[in-house]
């Protein structure tokens, strides 16, 4: 029997780092890189625009499984995000789209629905897999499993300088109340909460920086996957 492309999978709560981490992985070792909260939040996008209620879970559902999205590297590097052939990169990293996605995802049918496509991403020569359930539920074979975590006073916090940082306002409370908000619902849900894999190596990155998380991480991938991730 061919054997699937080997699979990394880092799952964790809102910002804890995990999008950094995957897209430096992914470049690092070539592979390719599913970011599945950004098919979440372009499913609620694409609810709204249809003026359907977010907890309608049969619309969703549909607008999920119909949903037309290209990830296409710009002249930068940076990955546009097209819905409907339109360019969707800023509103997609809003935190009211954030929430609205949180909502969607949620829904039972709406995460069937959203199954297949996520498989679709595995391909030669490897996929590294950012999101809430990848080890637990989208690739529970994967090769090996990471669960990011951080306090939620640290992830507002980076939230905050992040959004300073782009010259956009921002209200440290209001951020933590979200975060926090945006916890309860993920890990409350019925369906595919956010939690560990049994098999999966948690990384603490309170006390972290990007450089330290990517490095601990390389040694990781290098032992199991006996892969070179050159930091
Ligand atoms: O990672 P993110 O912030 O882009 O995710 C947006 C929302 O989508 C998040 O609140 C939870 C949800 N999500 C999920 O339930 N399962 C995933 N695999 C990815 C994201």
């Amino acid at each position: 029997m061919k054997s699937l492309p080997p699979v990394i999978t880092v799952d964790g709560p809102s910002g804890v780092g995990k999008g950094t981490l995957c897209q430096w992985l992914a470049m690092r070792l070539g592979w390719h890189l599913l970011d599945s909260g950004a098919l979440y939040r372009l499913t609620a996008l694409a609810a709204l625009r249809r003026n359907l209620d977010l907890a309608d879970e049969a619309g969703v559902a549909r607008v999920a499984v119909e949903l037309d999205v290209d990830f296409v590297p710009d002249a930068t590097g940076s990955m546009l995000v097209l819905l409907d052939k339109m360019d969707m990169s800023d509103t997609l990293h809003s935190e009211a789209t954030g929430n609205a996605a949180s909502q969607v995802a949620a829904l039972p049918a709406v995460r069937i629905a959203l199954l297949q496509r996520q498989h679709n991403f595995r391909r030669a020569p490897g996929l590294i897999a950012d999101g809430r359930d990848m080890g637990t539920v989208v690739f529970p074979d994967a090769d090996l499993k990471l669960f990011l975590t951080a306090s939620a006073g640290e992830r507002a916090y980076r939230r905050y300088k992040q959004l300073i940082k782009k010259g956009m306002n921002a209200n440290l409370e209001h951020i933590v109340k979200e975060i926090a908000e945006r916890d309860a619902r993920d890990t409350q849900r019925m369906v595919a909460p956010l939690k560990p894999a049994a098999d999966a190596e948690t990384l603490d990155t309170t006390q972290l920086d990007i450089t330290q998380v990517c490095e601990r991480v390389s040694t990781l991938v290098n032992q199991r996957l006996q892969v070179q991730v050159i930091p």
